[in-house]
C-alpha cells in the first residue's frame, strides 16, 4: 500500500467546494482590483530562491525541496513572489507595460515538519504589483487582503503592518540589535543563537517566552526609520485609516524573507493556533527587481495560504445550488433510452448523470440524494409504451410525465 508523503493532502471531490468557491471569490475580488492572473513554472533555478528570499533565511537553508541534475540544481517553488519577479524581468515586461499587477493561484514546497495548518504541499493565493515605489499600492494590496477575507466571510482576523525602511533602515536596524542582544546571547534560544549571526531582525519575531521577553524589553518603536521611510509610514497609515480598515502597529514584526523593505504586514487569526497563526502575510520589495538585474523599481504583493483560509473559521458555509439531472432506467431495455436521454440532455447544456452500478431504484434514488440532485429521470416498461419519462423533483417530490424534448425544454427555463 502506498500512502501519500507526509506533509502533503488529497483533496477529494466533498472538499473541493470549498477550494472552488475560494478561487472562484479570489479571482473576483482581485479583477475588481484588475489584477491579471499569471502562472509560472513549479521548478526554477535553485539560485534564483539563493538570491532573493536570501542564504541565510529559514527557507533555503532548510526547506527547499532540490533536485540535482548533472550541473544544475533546480528547486520546487517555496513561494511565488521570486518567480514572478523573474517572469517580469525575462519577459520584458517592463518595457511593454512598466507598472504591472499579477496574482496567482497555485501549489508551494517547504520541506517543514508537517502539523496543523504546516504542510509540505501547500497553496497560495497571492498578488503581486510590479513597477512602482508608490505607497499607495502598498494601501491597495492591503485593502485588496481585507477584501477578499470578508468575501470569503472569513471574520475575527487582525492584520498587523510595520515598516522595515529602507535597506540602511535595516542594517541600522540590525546594528541596534547585534549590540543589544550581543549582551543577552546565553539566554536566547538555539534557533535565535543561530539568528544572531545569520539573519538577527528575525529574532524580534521568535515565539520562545524568554525570547519575547528579552525583545519585549528592548523598547523597539521605529525608531530606526529615517524619515522619508517614517513620512511614508505615516502616510500609509493615515490611508488606511480613511479609509477604515482595522489594523495595528506592531513594530516588532519582521518577515523570514530577506527581500522585504518598508512596509511589511501579516494577517492572524485566533482558530489557527499560537504556532502558525498567520493567513497570510507580504510587504514592498523595493529592491528585488533590480538585485535579480531588473531595472530599479519598487514591488508589493501579499500571499494566503489556502489550507489556513480553510481552517479558519468560514462563515458564509453554504451548500450549492443542487444541479445535477440523474436519469434512473428501470431495466436493460430502457437503459439504451437513458444512456441516449443522458447523451442529450448534457449536449444541451444540462449537467447529468447516471448510476453505473447495476441498483435497485432505491438504491439509484439514494445515489441521486448523495449527488445533491435537482431532480431524477426515470425510465422503465411504462414509460417505454408510452413513449415518455418520468420526471421528479427532489425537493418537492413533484413527479409528472414529459416526452423528452418537453423535458429538456422544461429543465432548461
Ligand atoms: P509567507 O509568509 O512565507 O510569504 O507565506 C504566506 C502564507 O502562506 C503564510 O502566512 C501562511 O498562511 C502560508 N504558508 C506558509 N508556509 C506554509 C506551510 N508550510 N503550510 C501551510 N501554509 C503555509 C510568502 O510566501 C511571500 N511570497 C508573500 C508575499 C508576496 N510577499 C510579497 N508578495
Amino acid at each position: 500500500m502506498f500512502k501519500r508523503i507526509p506533509g502533503t493532502k488529497d483533496i477529494l471531490p466533498d472538499e473541493i467546494i470549498r477550494w472552488q468557491e475560494i478561487e472562484r471569490v479570489s479571482r473576483k475580488i482581485f479583477s475588481l482590483y484588475n489584477y491579471k492572473e499569471i502562472r509560472t513554472p513549479f521548478i526554477e533555478e535553485a539560485a534564483l530562491y539563493d538570491r532573493s528570499l536570501g542564504e541565510t533565511t529559514e527557507i533555503v537553508q532548510k526547506q527547499m525541496f532540490l533536485i540535482k541534475k548533472e550541473k544544475d540544481t533546480y528547486a520546487l517553488r517555496p513561494e511565488g513572489t521570486a518567480s514572478i519577479v523573474r517572469a517580469y524581468i525575462e519577459n520584458n515586461l517592463e518595457k511593454l507595460h512598466g507598472f504591472e499587477k499579477f496574482y496567482y493561484i497555485g501549489a508551494m514546497f517547504r520541506m517543514e515538519r508537517p502539523q496543523k495548518g504546516r504542510l509540505r504541499q501547500f497553496h497560495h493565493i497571492g498578488c503581486e504589483t510590479i513597477g512602482s515605489k508608490d505607497p499607495d499600492a502598498d494601501v491597495e494590496i492591503i485593502c485588496l487582503a481585507d477584501h477578499l477575507l470578508k468575501a470569503l466571510g472569513i471574520k475575527g482576523y487582525k492584520i498587523t503592518v510595520n515598516s522595515l525602511g529602507c535597506v540602511k533602515d535595516k542594517q541600522e536596524l540590525s546594528s541596534f540589535l547585534k549590540d543589544k542582544l550581543g549582551k543577552k546571547l546565553d539566554s536566547l534560544c538555539d534557533d535565535c543563537k543561530r539568528r544572531f549571526d545569520r539573519n538577527i531582525l528575525r529574532i524580534l519575531d521568535c515565539k520562545n517566552e524568554q525570547c519575547k521577553k528579552i525583545v519585549k524589553d528592548l523598547n523597539i518603536r521605529n525608531d530606526h526609520l529615517c524619515p522619508e521611510c517614517r513620512g511614508t509610514f505615516d502616510k500609509i497609515q493615515e490611508r488606511l485609516n480613511t479609509i477604515g480598515i482595522g489594523y495595528e502597529v506592531f513594530p516588532y514584526l519582521v518577515r523570514g524573507l530577506d527581500y522585504y523593505t518598508g512596509t511589511v504586514f501579516e494577517i492572524k487569526h485566533p482558530d489557527l493556533g499560537p504556532q502558525q497563526d498567520a493567513l497570510g502575510a507580504g510587504g514592498r520589495y523595493d529592491s528585488l527587481v533590480k538585485e535579480l538585474g531588473g531595472p530599479d523599481t519598487g514591488a508589493t504583493g501579499f500571499a494566503l495560504g489556502v489550507e489556513r483560509l480553510l481552517l479558519a473559521s468560514f462563515a458564509r458555509e453554504e451548500k450549492p445550488q443542487p444541479e445535477l439531472i440523474f436519469v434512473i432506467s428501470l431495466d436493460e431495455e430502457s437503459r439504451s433510452n437513458g444512456i441516449n436521454l443522458l447523451n442529450r440532455l448534457r449536449q444541451a447544456g444540462i449537467a447529468s448523470d447516471t448510476s453505473y452500478c447495476k441498483r435497485s431504484l432505491k438504491a439509484a434514488m439514494r445515489r441521486a440524494n448523495d449527488s445533491n440532485a435537482r431532480g431524477v429521470i426515470i425510465i422503465g416498461e411504462d414509460e417505454l409504451k408510452k413513449n415518455v419519462v418520468t420526471f421528479k423533483e427532489m425537493t418537492s417530490g413533484k413527479q409528472n410525465e414529459f416526452t423528452e424534448d418537453e423535458l429538456i425544454k422544461h429543465l432548461k427555463t
